[in-house]
């Protein structure tokens, strides 16, 4: 299975559903759009290994009937009748063929091909003209025009985001507008991302993972100095170049609706936003601070290194209740391989009050450094882990019972202990306040 039909397959969203009649509506000619799309749908059903060749053969005989006549019935629909595709895969082309149309016009660049696509917006690879350099260019959905105060935010962002000048961070370029559609234009990374690394893995070793995270966390530091804060940070987000660089993508890219609903628009889809948001987020807070980056760098690296997201559940929000309230199994219980130290550095990225989390990613690089020359890390301290304690109290009570008070803090044998010198204290206070009474008479 290819990148492209990859990102097809599993696109599939509630925007996927809406008729996609729009571009035959302004031209005034109803029909016109959909013909072109009809006669290049048997081509494109194929490419995208949706269906063979001979059923696309089968499927193209139906449209007319025993006499040779035109059944009245599109390609699109005996597809979807026969169950070749569903009327969302269906959906989903006819949406890309109509972005893909719109924007062969984006004037300075010419478009090869599609790289891909997100919940929110649909990215290609173009050549820029006057520079003849490859880009990759990012096409939000026509329904954003309608927004002003999202635009006016991708703009200024956009621009700002220009400026931001890394080795690990996607160079915006440009942003602009092309009829109806809004885009951004940036640096064209050939490789991968993150989340295909996980699909092909299904788990990095720490030895892998580590760099990864740590240029991840250098763009983070650049980026938060200068008053950016990502809210997106994830597998797909994270691209690793073929030549080893790792660059972090679409920082600064306004988003036109808030984080949990961003995340609940992921509905269905594997690997969607949910896995990754930060507890502030999902609670719609107002001062979103670098820490909540490091939370989702934290729930990317988590994954990584344990082959599952932190938190899964049977809808997006499900996984975001699980995130604000349930307790994360500790990495290394999930991939024994992993180091004590690095195992506490992704617990401290993951911590649900913003005030336990590490604050910055100057702190956190120092940390990675630590696990990476096998000292341990300065910030991340490990957590007390009561089963595991209760077990080495058990084990400890039956060879050496001596030392069992010393094993159970906290355990019946302390408190025994406390209530004498409890009461003990009490009675001291008691002379001491008779003994000041009877001073001052
Ligand atoms: N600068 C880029 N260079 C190369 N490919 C890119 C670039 N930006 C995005 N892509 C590809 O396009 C896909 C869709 O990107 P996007 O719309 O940001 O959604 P998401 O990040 O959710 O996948 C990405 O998963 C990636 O494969
Ligand atoms: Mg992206």
């Amino acid at each position: 299975m290819t990148k492209e039909q990859k990102h097809n397959s599993d696109s599939g969203t509630a925007e996927d559903t809406k008729p996609t009649t729009s571009s035959n509506d302004k031209a005034g000619s109803p029909g016109a759009s959909t013909f072109g799309f009809e006669t290049i749908l048997g081509k494109l059903v194929v490419d995208n290994g949706l269906v063979t060749q001979e059923e696309l053969s089968e499927c193209t005989s139906l449209l007319q009937d025993a006499e040779g006549n035109a059944t009245g019935h599109t390609l699109g629909d005996v597809l979807v009748n026969h169950q070749f595709v569903t009327r969302r895969q269906l959906d989903r082309l006819q949406t890309d063929f109509d972005t893909r149309k719109s924007t062969q016009r984006i004037q300075g660049y010419r478009i090869i091909r599609k790289l891909g696509a997100g919940a929110m917006a649909t990215v290609f690879l173009a050549q820029q003209e006057s520079l003849d350099r490859p880009v990759a260019i990012k096409v939000l959905p026509k329904k954003f025009s309608e927004n002003e105060d999202f635009l006016e935010r991708f703009y200024k962002e956009g621009r700002a985001a220009a400026k931001l000048n890394d080795a690990n961070i996607v160079q915006a370029y440009d942003v602009g507008q092309s009829g109806e559609y809004h885009y951004f234009v940036m640096e064209y990374v050939d490789g991968d991302t993150v989340y295909e690394q996980i699909v092909e893995k299904k788990q990095l070793s720490e030895q892998e993972a580590l760099p990864i995270i740590r240029q991840v966390a250098q763009a983070l530091q650049h980026a938060h100095k200068v008053g950016f804060i990502h809210r997106d940070i994830k597998p797909k987000n994270i691209m690793i170049a073929n030549n080893g660089d790792v660059k972090l993508a679409d920082l600064g890219l306004a988003r036109a609706v808030d984080d949990a609903e961003a995340a609940e628009a992921e509905a269905g889809r594997a690997y969607g936003t949910p896995y990754y948001i930060s507890p502030e987020q999902i609670r719609g807070k107002k001062e979103i601070t670098p820490a909540a980056d490091i939370y989702g760098l934290g729930a990317t690296l988590y994954h990584m290194v344990t082959g599952k997201v932190p938190f899964s559940g049977k809808n997006p929000s499900d996984v975001m209740h699980r995130h604000l309230k349930e307790d994360l199994v500790p990495p290394d219980h999930l991939n024994s391989s992993l180091s004590a130290g690095f195992s506490q550095v992704i617990e401290m990225m993951m911590a649900k009050d913003v005030s336990q989390r590490y604050q910055n990613a100057s702190d956190l690089i120092e940390d990675l450094d630590a696990v990476v020359s096998g000292r341990s890390p300065q910030y991340a301290q490990p957590t007390l882990d009561f089963a595991k304690l209760a077990e080495v109290a058990k084990a400890t009570s039956s060879d050496a019972p001596m030392q069992q008070s010393e094993a159970k803090p906290g355990g019946s044998d302390l408190s025994s202990m406390l209530l004498p010198m409890l009461i003990g204290s009490g009675v001291l206070n008691i002379i001491l306040l008779v003994l000041w009474l009877l001073s001052l008479k």
